[in-house]
């Protein structure tokens, strides 16, 4: 089954000013536009630039096919909630895209799997496209755990999503121990692992076709030199892209991967 690859990058709390993020966009708008103007098949692209920097990156992108999402999100609406963001906030930036679930937010912000089920409908009922992370530790990858903890992230943060639903998800698969430190999963490792999600999805949608069309993503230092090997493996349907998206020339070589 065809499914149209995704190159998607996450800035996470970089850069340090809305000056160097203006100069990282300025370049990836150029790139992305002498890129869709070569006539080459090229993938989607999503990035997720801090929350401050979404509507700079929507105007320096504009004319591009690049799309924006935000990080996260706030589990609540509006109100009383100092210092957070909601969907509606990031719906009405022009944001298409949500990432939720990512390791560091678990990690770091003690997100539970509920709390990243709810993340998941709030995007979903925002209209935003939702992009769930997944992965293993480095412990649990070391002791076979890998396939049985994805299946219960997936499972967890799928509860009540709809076969119709799956439309709009994608999820990213992101070993945490490949996660920054320069440890690249080796392709046939990341397609076990991603047709072992692909299984758990058509468990979870059978009969559908929910398990084919679904995008499973790969994250955790992926770079220019590693995204042709990568992209090869059959279930891997793109990538999540950290460090390597801070700079534009890196990022989009990324995009233009073969
Ligand atoms: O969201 C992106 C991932 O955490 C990957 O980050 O490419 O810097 O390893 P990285």
């Amino acid at each position: 089954e065809y499914r149209r690859p995704v190159v998607s990058g996450n800035w996470k709390l970089n850069p340090m000013t809305s000056g160097e993020a203006k100069e990282t966009l300025k370049l990836l708008a150029a790139n992305q536009r002498a890129l869709e103007e070569s006539g080459k098949d090229i993938p989607e692209v999503i990035l997720f630039p801090p929350y401050p920097f979404i509507p700079l990156a929507s105007e320096l992108l504009e004319g591009t096919t690049v799309a924006i999402g935000g990080q996260d999100c706030s589990l609540h609406d509006k109100g009383a909630f100092t210092g957070e963001v909601s969907v509606s906030q990031l719906a009405s930036l022009g944001c298409n895209h949500l990432l939720v679930g990512h390791s560091e937010r678990r990690t770091l912000f003690d997100e539970t799997d509920v709390e990243v089920n709810k993340k998941v409908h709030l995007g979903l009922n925002a209209g935003l496209r939702v992009m769930i992370c997944i992965g293993e530790t480095e412990d649990e990858f070391n002791v076979n755990l890998a396939d049985a903890v994805n299946e219960i992230q997936v499972k967890k943060a799928l509860a009540g999503v709809t076969a119709a639903q799956m439309e709009d998800i994608t999820i990213a698969y992101e070993p945490v121990w490949a996660i920054g430190t320069g440890k690249v999963c080796d392709a046939p490792t990341a397609q076990e692992v991603h047709s072992a999600v692909r299984r758990v999805l058509d468990e979870l949608y059978p009969n559908t076709g929910v398990a084919g069309r679904t995008r499973i993503l790969y994250g955790g230092s992926v770079t220019p030199e590693s995204i042709d090997v990568i992209m090869r493996e059959p279930d891997v349907d793109g990538v999540l892209v950290g460090g390597a998206s801070l700079m534009a020339d890196k990022f989009s070589r990324i995009i233009d991967f073969s």
